[in-house]
């Protein structure tokens, strides 16, 4: 304890709610149960709708969100206690809130819509004039006006926006900082006509301190698909930059401390590849709707994409002259200090390793069924120990333990190949 007191900011920021609404957020995963959360807590009534009986039944547990501190907390306050509730089933309300997946086509490099579609779907028998339908779900350009406007015509016999209103406000939250984030962010409220937008600005003012920034639908899908081609372009170019310093026999973190004094550069670190639900995405939903224009999508993709097999190809030149080598591989999540292993660049590893035929132990202590006790045991007879995943308590235990954990090994190689 510091002796003190942080004035929550987020709280005293907040504009009170004027009228309380019935909201529905459908899917409530890592997106739409933050937001559930925060609009519950601003006062509304908020029911959460997930077609996984066990989110359902942890929401209504009130089970703690992992590593979300404050979201898990609000989520046990009375005041939540109180407006939100969950299920399965959607039902009537004024607002429906959309956050359920859109991973990638599992063979063609689009976007898979049938969760976005069997969402929409299942609000249609509910909808009522006056309703305000918010799509938070990343889509492709297109997607408000081409397919969710007709399906609610069709479905329901209302238009849009006359009689239903119709948003797509995009989600920036960064897991491992989801409060602070979705309340402090800037957000793009793209409404299909002004009534939209003025109404969905409405909603998000309850929890939002950020600025609430509005534009048309088609603006706001194109926006967020290129915040994240935009992180996926620039690590690739730092792939290849620091692949370029390695022919050269340069120390890149030398490089990059130099180049970031440069006032208009900004490199961001290397690594072993892009994971996660969205940056490894997002770009080919642009690249799907003008494939001449995105060239630099298709390099950076195949740049990012192919750094999994260069690690591989760097741990079997370490593992060379070892007869029948053993790795102890420790991360299996997107990215350090989460439980998150979408799209995990260090699971492709590990997966190309032991398709070689490669003795590996794979292990992750912020992922509950890949925990261990310790790196001393664990690392019995191993040749090569290798931080995928630079987690902070991995870092610590091996910086505290490293000679223990030289000791126990049958070649004592460690190594961590990204850190900074
Ligand atoms: N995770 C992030 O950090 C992040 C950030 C910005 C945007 N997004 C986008 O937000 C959207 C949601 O992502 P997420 O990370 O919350 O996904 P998630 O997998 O964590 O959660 C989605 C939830 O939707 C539920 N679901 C699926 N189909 C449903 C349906 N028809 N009806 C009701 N529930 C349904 C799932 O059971 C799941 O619980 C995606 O489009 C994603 O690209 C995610």
């Amino acid at each position: 304890m510091t002796g003190v007191v942080e004035i929550d900011v987020t709280r005293t920021l907040r504009r009170p709610v004027t009228e309380i609404k019935k909201i529905v957020v459908v899917g409530t995963g890592y997106v739409g149960l933050p937001a559930a959360i925060l609009l519950a807590d601003a006062g509304h009534e908020v029911l959460g709708v997930d077609i996984n009986e066990s989110v359902v039944n942890s929401i209504r547990r009130r089970e703690p969100l992992l590593d979300e501190e404050e979201l898990s907390n609000l989520l046990k306050s009375d005041r939540v206690g109180r407006n939100l509730t969950a299920s399965t089933q959607v039902e009537t309300g004024d607002i429906f809130v959309i956050a359920v997946p859109t991973p990638l086509h599992p063979t063609k490099r689009i976007a898979a819509l049938e969760a976005l579609i069997s969402a929409v779907e299942s609000v249609l028998p509910h909808l009522r004039p006056g309703n305000l339908v918010i799509i938070e779900s990343t889509i492709p350009p297109r997607t408000c006006q081409d397919l969710v406007k007709p399906m609610i015509e069709k479905g329901t016999k209302l238009r849009v926006p006359e009689d239903i209103k119709l948003a797509h406000c995009p989600e920036r939250i960064l897991p491992g900082n989801m409060y602070r984030e979705i309340v402090r962010n800037d957000r793009i409220i793209g409404g299909i006509d002004e009534e939209s937008s003025r109404l969905a600005k409405e909603m998000y003012e309850g929890f939002v301190i950020g600025d609430l920034v509005v534009t048309d639908d088609l603006t706001a899908e194109l926006c967020k698909l290129m915040e994240n081609t935009y992180r996926d372009v620039n690590i690739a170019l730092t792939n290849e930059m620091s692949e370029v310093a390695e022919t050269l026999g340069i120390n890149y973190e030398t490089a990059l401390g130099l180049v970031n004094r440069h006032p208009r550069v900004s490199y961001l670190k290397p690594g072993i590849g892009v994971g996660g639900h969205c940056i490894p995405l997002d770009p080919w939903f642009i690249r799907e709707i003008d494939p001449l224009n995105t060239r630099i999508i298709d390099v950076s993709r195949t740049i990012n994409l192919g750094r999994p097999e260069k690690l591989a190809k760097k741990i079997r030149k370490k593992l060379a002259n070892i007869g029948d080598p053993k790795i102890l591989a420790l991360g299996a999540t997107y990215k350090p200090d989460v439980d998150d292993c979408r799209e995990s660049p260090a699971v492709e590893i590990v997966d190309l390793m032991v398709e070689d035929g490669y003795k590996i132990t794979h292990l992750d202590p912020m992922v509950p069924s890949m925990s261990y006790g310790s790196l001393i045991d664990e690392a019995r007879g191993a040749d090569l120990l290798v931080v995928l995943v630079p987690h902070q308590m991995v870092l610590r235990e091996i910086e505290r333990d490293r000679r223990a954990i030289e000791a126990v090994m049958r070649t004592p190689q460690i190594w961590i190949p990204f850190t900074y």
